[in-house]
């Protein structure tokens, strides 16, 4: 059985990093799940597709071109990861995350990243839907303030505007819809280890999730 180390969190945790740097220790892959639900929003956008018609969006869902490479993520051929960073698409990720149909139609394509030697996995239901079976599964919180604040910085290192408290206000609304959904809502998966990394610094929280795996 090919080991996932699975990695769900809300929104600016730090998963991304934390799941890269964990993945490159260990020489394993990853999967950025959230990303499969950014390239979702982003081809709904630029499609000109209702966001409000479900059927719509599973079919884009369902018809993704995306590829992984490297540090790049590609959607029929163009290098799309930092347009699926901002903060519009990721408000539109959170609105179409929430259609049972939608979570359906990237699922197979979700498990289809484990592959020896092992994975990580970063997201909200990577624990307690996709990989059940995951024998280690982190939580990992962190204040709504710190995590705001993560973002506001890495915005504008990427050379978007930011700004503070309103990051912080959709933050709390995409919280509380990712918390709140029937299909897949965002919660610690039975048995999951919950770090809060709000005063870890990144060495730190990646050397715990190291600690646990070594333990299992
Ligand atoms: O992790 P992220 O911020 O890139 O995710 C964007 C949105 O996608 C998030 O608001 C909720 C959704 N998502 C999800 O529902 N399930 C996942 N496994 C990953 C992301």
């Amino acid at each position: 059985m090919i080991p996932v180390i699975t990695i769900d969190g809300p929104t600016a945790s730090g998963k991304g990093t934390i799941a890269h740097q964990v993945a490159q220790a260990l020489g394993w892959s990853v999967l950025d799940s959230g990303a499969l639900y950014r390239l979702t929003a982003l081809a709904v956008q630029e499609g000109g597709v209702d966001p409000a018609d479900e059927s719509a969006v599973a079919g884009v869902a369902s018809q993704l071109d995306a590829r992984f490479d490297g540090g790049g993520i590609w959607m029929a051929g163009r290098d799309v990861a930092v347009q699926i960073r901002q903060e519009p698409v990721g408000n539109l990720a959170s609105r179409v995350a929430a259609y049972g149909p939608v979570r359906q139609a990237l699922l197979a394509r979700q498990r289809a990243f484990r592959q020896a030697p092992g994975l990580v996995a970063d997201g909200r239901d990577m624990g307690t839907v996709v990989f059940p079976d995951a024998p280690l599964k982190i939580f990992l919180v962190a204040s709504a303030q710190a995590r705001a604040s993560r973002r506001c910085k890495q915005l504008k290192e990427k050379g978007f505007s930011a700004n503070l408290a309103s990051l912080l206000q959709d933050m709390q609304a995409r919280d509380a819809r990712d918390c709140s959904r029937s299909h897949a809502p965002l919660y610690a998966a039975p048995g999951a280890k919950t770090i809060d990394s709000s005063n870890l610094t990144i060495d730190a929280t990646v050397q715990a999730v190291l600690d646990y795996w070594s333990r299992v």
